[in-house]
């Protein structure tokens, strides 16, 4: 399986595939279950900053006894946040130990919170790198652009200060500029960005009059906006990009990889089909590479890159005209 092997983040993958953050990567059970599959790295399922902060602030709301002992007040907001902190860490540190693959730790943040001075800790469990889900909703009509973007360079900024292993965004797709979002995360160092993040959107259930969630598995159509940013902007950043969401089947993964990215994250695909669909994804893209003489990936990999191309501008369509042979 040499011929498969990857880099990404700095690290060496023995193959693309990476089982994003998720409930398949949430024990350390799980864990192993994806490494025994094939996996080439996980990332495990996400503390958020909710879980640092809130509940910490929540408990000494809810408790009079806290509002007059201001000792306490701070105890146990440290307590709690370590609560959640340690359990995450000690989950890091007891997966280091027992997978082979690379273990990335993951943070879903809106802010600069207090997560911030856990990053370096990560580091030092053994995190092989830390993957930073950012998305702040600008639903505050009052909020302009101009600062939505700042609250998330101030948070790349601060991860990328307090530690120097290696970093990844996970980013959203809904950036006015993505292109440029992009590059000035790359110019803060950090070393990978996942295209794209898949967000939690709520729906509404008309029999009950409430909101409830709406689907939140990914099908295999749903690769499209992935592979036209990877293929977009893979070959003008220094920094990786891994591509993530509707990546379903073994053509797919090809896509991806001849679009640019360095590895893959898939989580739907696992939770539809069961942990067999690492092999047989991994069994396509070698029978792929033997169809097309291609020994290992250099040999392919970012050849439909935007930049790579004689005529490139397929992939800067955005509209339909043209591009379908259709007659109406
Ligand atoms: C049930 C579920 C829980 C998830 N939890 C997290 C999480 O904690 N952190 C995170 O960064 N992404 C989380 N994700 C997003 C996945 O990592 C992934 O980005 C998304 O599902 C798109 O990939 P897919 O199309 O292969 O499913 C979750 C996805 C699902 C379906």
């Amino acid at each position: 399986m040499e011929r498969l092997s990857t880099t990404y983040l700095g690290l060496t993958l023995k193959n693309p595939i990476i089982i994003g953050s998720s409930p398949l990567t949430s024990s350390l059970d799980k864990l192993k279950k994806c490494e025994d599959s094939g996996a080439g790295a996980v990332v495990v399922k996400s503390i958020f900053e909710e879980q640092i902060e809130s509940d910490a602030k929540r408990m000494v709301a809810n408790s009079d006894e806290y509002l007059v002992h201001a000792d306490a007040h701070d105890f146990v907001t440290q307590s709690s946040r370590n609560y959640y902190m340690d359990a995450y860490l000690s989950l890091i540190e007891k997966a280091t130990d027992a997978l082979d693959i690379p273990v990335i730790a993951s943070i879903n943040c809106i802010s600069k919170g207090a997560w911030v001075d856990y990053v370096g800790r990560l580091a030092d469990v053994g995190a092989d790198a830390l993957e930073l889900n950012q998305f702040i909703l600008p639903s505050d009509p009052s909020i302009n652009q101009e600062h939505v973007l700042d609250s998330y360079f101030d948070v790349v900024k601060s991860a990328r200060s307090q530690s120097k292993f290696p970093l990844a965004i996970k980013m959203s797709s809904q950036f006015t500029a993505l292109a440029n979002v992009a590059k000035t995360f790359d110019r803060f160092g950090v070393d990978g960005l996942v295209f794209f993040n898949r967000f939690y959107q709520p729906d509404i259930n008309i029999k009950t009059l409430s909101i409830k969630p709406s689907v939140v598995l990914s099908g295999p159509n749903d690769y499209y906006q992935s592979l036209q940013w990877t293929a977009l902007l893979s070959a003008y950043l220094n920094c990786d990009i891994c591509a993530s969401t509707g990546i379903h089947t073994p053509d797919t993964l090809v896509k991806l990889l001849l679009s640019g990215a360095k590895a893959v994250q898939i989580c739907s695909a696992v939770m539809l089909h069961g942990h067999q669909i690492i092999k047989t994804m991994l069994d396509g893209l070698i029978t792929w590479m033997d169809e097309h003489g291609a020994e290992n990936f250099i040999d392919f990999r970012g050849k439909l890159a935007h930049k790579r191309m004689d005529d490139p501008k397929h992939w800067e369509r955005a509209q339909y005209m043209k591009s379908l042979n259709v007659e109406f």
